[in-house]
């Protein structure tokens, strides 16, 4: 008798600990970290070409040409509106040291990024 009821308890105590974990998980899923275009810019390497002011000094982009874009630049190649850049980012620039995105970063981070990069030359 006294074996079963701790059994019962020890049941209820597993059921209870996974309800706990499913509804972390739910809230965690709800609200998504924000994501930093900045810190995208900085960590994914764009910085390395691009330079962290977005100049096109980057110590990776000095040997490249085409040169990485400077941000600042009147002109650019593609156009710098948000979903001209977003398609940019996603799909580089073919023969240069632009590579394609899309699969690298989400979607969400490739907008997140492209607004930094427009920012960055004052495009918005
Ligand atoms: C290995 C060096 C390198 C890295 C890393 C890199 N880029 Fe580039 N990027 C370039 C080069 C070179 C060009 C110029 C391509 C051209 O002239 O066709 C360019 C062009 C661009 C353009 C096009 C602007 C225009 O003129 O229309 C955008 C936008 C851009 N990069 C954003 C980014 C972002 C955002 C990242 C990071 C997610 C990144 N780049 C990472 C080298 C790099």
């Amino acid at each position: 008798m006294k074996k079963t009821i701790l059994m019962i308890s020890a049941l209820a105590f597993v059921a209870c600990g996974k309800k706990t974990e499913t509804e972390s998980t739910a809230a965690a899923a709800a609200a998504p970290a924000a994501i930093s275009g900045e810190a995208l810019f900085n960590e994914k390497g764009c910085a390395t070409c691009h330079g962290a002011q977005g100049k096109g000094d980057g110590p990776v982009g000095a040997a490249l040409k085409p040169k990485p874009r400077n941000f600042s630049d009147a002109k650019w190649k593609f156009g710098y509106d948000l979903a001209t850049v977003i398609k940019t980012i996603s799909n580089g620039s073919t023969g240069t040291g632009m590579a394609p995105y899309k699969g690298v970063l989400t979607d969400a981070e490739i907008q997140a990024v492209a607004e930094h990069v427009r920012k960055l030359g004052g495009k918005n």
